[in-house]
């Protein structure tokens, strides 16, 4: 038996959707309940690295460049955002040239995907890496 339920909030939909933390679905006695619970916060990465990454990138190819921080292929996005629920995206970029670039590792950058220093800043420095669970 399938159920559809309508809800209605009384919510910009934008706010919803740059400030949506968590929304859990429980069973209560039969009845969904639905908890939503929203940030006044804006998304932030964690921190793989302190260091920018040096690469070479391909004229004409497409990169996507982790924006979340959580992606196991630094400095790039292998999905993880999805997986684990960021809401911050990839940024995704054609290279012009052949070019060897700093790409910025901190996820903190005022110029992505490329390193501006940001990470010699003392909240990066004295910040945590961020560990993948399984490392
Ligand atoms: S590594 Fe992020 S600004 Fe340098």
């Amino acid at each position: 038996m399938s159920m559809t339920y309508v809800y209605k909030f009384n919510i910009n939909m934008n706010t919803l959707v740059t400030h949506l933390a968590r929304v859990t679905l429980n069973r209560a006695r039969g009845a969904p309940v639905f908890k939503v619970i929203l940030s006044t916060l804006p998304p932030q990465p964690v921190i793989p690295s302190k260091k920018p990454f040096k690469v070479e990138l391909s004229a004409g190819k497409r990169y996507s460049w982790c924006s979340c921080g959580l992606s196991e292929k630094q400095p790039f996005c292998d999905g993880s955002h999805k997986t684990q629920g960021s809401r911050l995206l990839p940024l995704r970029f054609v290279q012009e040239e052949d070019a060897t670039v700093w790409l910025c590792g901190c996820k903190h950058t005022n110029k992505p995907p490329f390193c501006d220093g940001t990470h010699k800043q003392n909240f990066i420095v004295s910040a945590s890496l961020h560990q993948h669970p399984e490392s």
